[in-house]
């Protein structure tokens, strides 16, 4: 049911400017570093447009059909849609025209999220440090640093962050991304790692404006005592920020160890947030206002149940869609439902443990 309510969310919001793209000037040759993890979007301008790709770790197999990896797409523009890259998908993505001519290269390296040293400017936290490797010649691996984003927020402290790729210089050469530079060499170096900084920030506001914000609810799971929320659209790549009940939850919160009942995902920039008690929580992409979850509680839940017969629940559904006045409303209305009755079985089980016994012995005499 969340899924669905997700596509129907995902479709209300303008497609454009809903991905991280990457463009790279026809009948050129792009070199890009990347994160894992993030979608992205490679751009090709051209009708018809078809991709080929190799990854390095599987040299010399050209993939024509990029419908044959699953988090691959070709949108009707023409770019290739990347969902959740993996690192090992770092390799040559070639887009040709209708009539096979080259458009554009990406040489893309998705570097391992996963590994990401995160630093914090305001509380003292040192980038890496420039380092050599000697794998025949003298090479340097460095972090090279991409511009600071926006601000995550304006009109209040907030915070900003910059994302650094490693990279591999070898003398008198142009430096290229530490894994497109290695190629199927296996190498592990405790320095080859991407990087995130953050340092605080403090910007106006210029215009603000609520367009598309998502309302939706949580519910903490009975095992871990917590919950994921998303921010729609969020991504490493954007400024992004949350607040439980209009406080702020930081980067420097968390890398001091201050906050304690929320995670931020730093896989993904804080575009995932793990909560471990009920409050609003709202998160802000590029400044804006994007999405509200509030707490649902179980009492919530077992208040609603009261007042319906369960009994008649083909009845109930059927009513309450009739009622419903728009899809968003229905759809909240049948997870709510869907919940309650996941409940009601839980208690049922729980107060007749002999049901389902009862029913298989009822199958086995007919
Ligand atoms: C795409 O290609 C068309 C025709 O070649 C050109 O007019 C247009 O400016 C291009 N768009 C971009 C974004 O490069
Ligand atoms: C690290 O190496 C890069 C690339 O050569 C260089 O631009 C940078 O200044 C170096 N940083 C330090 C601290 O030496």
């Amino acid at each position: 049911m969340l899924t669905s309510l997700w596509l129907l969310l995902s479709l209300a919001v303008p497609v454009q400017g809903s991905y991280f793209s990457v463009s790279c000037p026809s009948r050129r040759h792009c070199q890009r570093a990347l994160l894992s993890n993030n979608d992205i979007m490679l751009h090709c301008n051209t009708s018809g447009a078809q991709w080929h790709f190799i990854f390095l770790q599987n040299k010399a197999i050209w993939v024509y059909n990029p419908a044959s990896t699953s988090n691959m797409e070709t949108m009707p523009d023409g770019s290739l849609l990347i969902r959740n890259p993996l690192s090992s998908q770092t390799g040559f993505y070639s887009c040709r025209d209708q009539e096979g001519r080259k458009v554009v290269q990406y040489d893309i390296d998705f570097q391992d999220v996963e590994t990401m040293h995160i630093t914090h400017k305001d509380l003292g936290q040192k980038p890496l440090q420039n380092e050599t490797l000697s794998l025949g010649g003298k090479e340097l691996v460095f972090t090279h640093w991409e511009p600071w984003q926006d601000c995550n927020r304006c009109g209040k402290p907030g915070e900003r962050k910059r994302l650094g790729f490693c990279y591999i210089e070898e003398s008198l050469e142009k430096p290229m991304p530490c894994w497109l530079y290695l190629g199927d060499m296996k190498l592990w170096s405790h320095r080859m790692r991407p990087e995130m900084q953050v340092e605080t920030c403090h910007v106006p506001c210029t215009s603000l404006s609520e367009e598309h914000v998502t309302f939706d609810d949580f519910e903490l799971s009975e095992n871990s005592e917590s919950a994921w929320l998303t921010c729609p659209l969020g991504s490493i790549y954007r400024p992004i920020t949350w607040e439980a009940n209009s406080i702020p939850l930081t980067w420097k919160g968390q890398l001091s160890g201050q906050d304690v009942n929320t995670v931020l995902d730093a896989s993904n920039g804080g575009s995932r947030l793990q909560v471990f008690q009920g409050a609003i929580y709202e998160c802000f992409l590029q400044q804006e206002l994007t999405a509200r979850f509030n707490p649902r509680s179980k009492l919530d839940v077992l208040a609603s149940l009261n007042t319906e017969d369960l009994q008649q629940q083909p009845g109930v559904e059927e009513a309450w869609k009739g009622k419903a006045d728009s899809v968003l409303k229905g759809l909240k209305l049948m997870l709510l439902l869907g919940t309650g009755l996941g409940l009601l079985g839980v208690l049922f089980k729980l107060f007749h443990p002999s049901w389902g016994r009862r029913r298989d012995q009822l199958l086995v005499v007919k």
